[in-house]
């Protein structure tokens, strides 16, 4: 089959990430028989640079009318050490999320096996944890009204949210609970803010249609604590877009390394897969970022595209590189594998599962 992937690189070390993914998918499609056609563009520090606009309308139009979008990362230190910069890299990912309806964020979470002892966690607790976290991605903090007044003495991010962009964040984190382990846990603070008051009333309203899920609550500062002590509780996480930012990156401690976790930003429309992590800027350039959450997003992108075996067989390339150890400086500190070499590696076992390369 034929696909049309939008490939978005971005800053830091999104181009070189992005660039083993693609050596994957274009392994895939020579095994199965598909055609990806990729279109590169723009996005964050990179954009404003070349063009002044940290997601010219080129790039958003392309996203637009593509099957799917393969996102690096965003991010500039200039920008972060410089609070008064009106234009920001993260200004081009957020309203490239809000253009295109990407209203559900997915983050699975899983201790792998091979992984249990890079965690600073203790391996009897986070052993066989597994998870996966639906953050409302559109709404909420990050997309209320701003101000700053103009003595510059007080500032203001407003939080809203309506019934139905609960609803239709709920309902896909609720199907995904009856295809697992029918347990559903809303991460909110509905002790404090009215919004995740309105967050409780509507999921439990919600809740009657899946009889099967069993639904917890818990409140945002004790889910912090519980992800630490009993990860294994947890199975589909639901919660709104700034809590989910917080806690994704909190349970990817469980993982071994923020270098695995991938995600799928899904709305009607369209699709986004970028890894969780940042831009790493200090990492730019030098071969040692570790490709896999990038390489796992893409996988979640062939998912999407409807192809679950070609999205297995990534899976099952990346396993094979955690557990023969071709892995980047982040997980294997002694003998470490160059970024590239990553790549190379998976591109072999999905090429050919019979002679890949190991060495
Ligand atoms: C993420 C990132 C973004 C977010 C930033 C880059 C705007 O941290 O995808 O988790 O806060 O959503
Ligand atoms: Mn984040």
């Amino acid at each position: 089959m034929k696909f049309n992937i939008a490939v978005l690189p971005g800053d830091g070390i999104g181009p070189e990430i992005t660039q083993q993914s693609m050596k994957v998918l274009k392994a895939v499609a020579d095994r199965f028989d598909h055609e990806f056609n990729f279109e590169e563009a723009e996005v964050g520090a990179v954009a404003i640079d070349k063009l002044g606009d940290p997601l010219p309308e080129t790039t958003l139009e392309l996203c637009k009318k593509s099957d799917a979008v393969l996102f690096g990362a965003i991010g500039d230190p200039k920008y972060d050490n410089d609070p008064s910069a009106k234009v920001r890299p993260e200004q081009g990912l957020l309203r490239l999320r809000k253009e295109l309806g990407l209203f559900a964020n997915i983050r699975p979470v899983k201790a792998h096996e091979s992984l249990l002892h890079q965690s600073p966690l203790k391996r009897e607790n986070i052993e066989g944890a597994d998870m996966i976290i639906f953050r409302e991605l559109t709404g909420g903090i990050y997309f209320g009204e701003k101000s700053t007044s103009e003595d510059g003495q007080s500032a203001s991010d407003l939080c809203t949210y309506s019934v139905k962009e609960i609803e239709r964040v709920a309902h896909l984190a609720f199907k995904a609970a009856e295809k697992r382990r029918n347990k559903l846990t809303l991460v909110d603070k509905a002790n404090v803010l009215e919004t995740s008051r309105l967050w409780r009333k509507t999921v439990t309203k919600i809740a009657k249609e899946y009889p099967e899920v069993e639904v917890d609550y818990l409140f945002v500062d004790n889910a912090a604590m519980q992800m630490i002590l009993n990860p294994r509780q947890f199975d589909v996480i639901l919660t709104e877009n700034m809590f989910g930012d917080i806690i994704s990156d909190e349970a990817s401690v469980i993982g071994g390394s923020i270098g695995l976790l991938e995600s799928a930003s899904v709305g009607n429309e369209n699709a986004l897969f970028e890894p969780i992590h940042g831009s790493y800027p200090q990492a730019a350039g030098q071969g040692i970022a570790n490709p896999l959450a990038s390489v796992l997003s893409a996988a979640m992108l062939l998912d999407h595209l409807g192809l679950k075996t070609e999205a297995e067989t990534v899976r099952m390339a990346v396993d094979l590189s955690l557990k023969l150890n071709v892995c980047t400086i982040d997980i294997n500190k002694d003998n470490h594998y160059s970024t590239e070499r990553v790549g190379d590696f998976l591109e072999s076992v999905i090429s050919d599962t019979e002679n890949h390369i190991v060495n």
